[in-house]
């Protein structure tokens, strides 16, 4: 009921009454006036004037499961909204949940995270409040060598969201670092989970840095926050659910060929190693070449100094600009 009348506050621009509240939820004046305290206790500033009702003024930039819920413009991702204050990793939550009989589109949001997982082992830095931390649980039905493409279309997904939201231009650094001004705002890592040959579940984690005023100085040449970038503070619940919006756009357009096909020109627009050089980090020997683009399949296509074309698979592989990160 609070995240109901949440949205009734948000919805009308107008006084609400207590009565009209009433009726709509048929609850007693009581209790609207406790969910109305609890949500002042949480952060919001609502007005209370005699005779004419309630008005929403302000929401705290607050990623409560009340918050959440009530801005979700989505159809199935996000269908479950679990908000958490704290977790080791949103990805182990989506796992556990999965574990549990979790259905398909469920999104675990966390403010912090104690164990942040970024890709090749790496810890993901996750300090509270400040970004986004989620992650997308899929029980998709195709083969499991499909997964994997799915992280670029959260990336292109991700990137399009940040675009309508902050109005500056984000773009991909393959597979799927979110750049703006060539520094890193979002990070994607997939896992998947397998049963005998098929898939048990996939969970797409993203981490997005939109508020955060500062970074440690070893990655503040690398990284940055939208807010660094744009000079002003973004809405994190419009940003969790543009993406959401693009991921079920792109999603189903992943679904009629089982490959990126229908999305490629749309990647390849935001791919910010397109013709450029780039070094392949390759274990098995690094060497330098020109991005030609990108497969249906999500290799990325390098075209080697002697000519020859080489497709790169994500993975162990990373590819950096020659100059530098990118
Ligand atoms: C990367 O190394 O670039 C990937 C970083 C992915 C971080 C996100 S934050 C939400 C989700 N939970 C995790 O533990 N990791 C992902």
């Amino acid at each position: 009921m609070k995240t109901e009348i949440l949205k009734a506050l948000q919805d009308s621009k107008e006084y609400l009454s207590g009565q009209e509240l009433c009726d709509r939820f048929q609850v007693s004046r009581t209790a609207v006036w406790k969910v109305i305290n609890q949500l002042r206790e949480e952060g919001y500033i609502i007005e209370a004037k005699n005779k004419a009702g309630y008005r929403l003024i302000s929401s705290p930039d607050l990623l409560t499961t009340n918050e959440v819920r009530s801005k979700k413009t989505t159809t199935w991702t996000g269908c479950q909204v679990v908000c958490m204050e704290k977790v080791d990793s949103t990805n182990n939550e989506v796992k556990r949940l999965s574990d549990e009989g979790a259905p398909h589109g469920t999104l675990v949001i966390a403010e912090s995270q104690t164990a942040g997982k970024g890709r090749r082992g790496r810890v993901w830095a996750s300090p509270e409040r400040k970004a986004i931390y989620m992650s997308l649980l899929l029980k998709p039905e195709f083969a499991p060598d499909k997964a994997s493409m799915l992280t670029l279309v959260m990336a292109i997904s991700t990137a399009k969201a940040i675009e309508d939201v902050t109005k500056m231009q984000a773009m991909i650094k393959w597979p799927n670092d979110i750049v703006v001004n060539k520094k890193k705002i979002v990070g994607i890592l997939t896992e998947m989970n397998m049963e005998a040959d098929y898939i048990k579940n996939v969970i797409i984690g993203i981490g997005i840095n939109v508020n955060q005023q500062e970074f440690p100085e070893e990655i503040s040449q690398t990284a940055s926050s939208l807010f660094i970038e744009g000079g002003e503070s973004y809405s994190r619940t419009e940003l969790i659910w543009k993406t959401m919006e693009y991921f079920e756009k792109y999603y189903a357009l992943f679904l009629q060929k089982t490959d990126l096909s229908l999305l490629q020109e749309e990647y390849e627009q935001h791919l910010i190693n397109l013709g450029k050089q780039v070094r392949v980090l390759d274990p098995k020997g690094e060497f330098n070449g020109i991005a030609k683009g990108i497969r249906p399949t999500g290799e990325l296509v390098v075209e080697r100094e002697d000519g020859n074309y080489e497709k790169i698979y994500a993975g162990e592989v990373s590819v950096r600009g020659v100059y530098g990160y990118v």
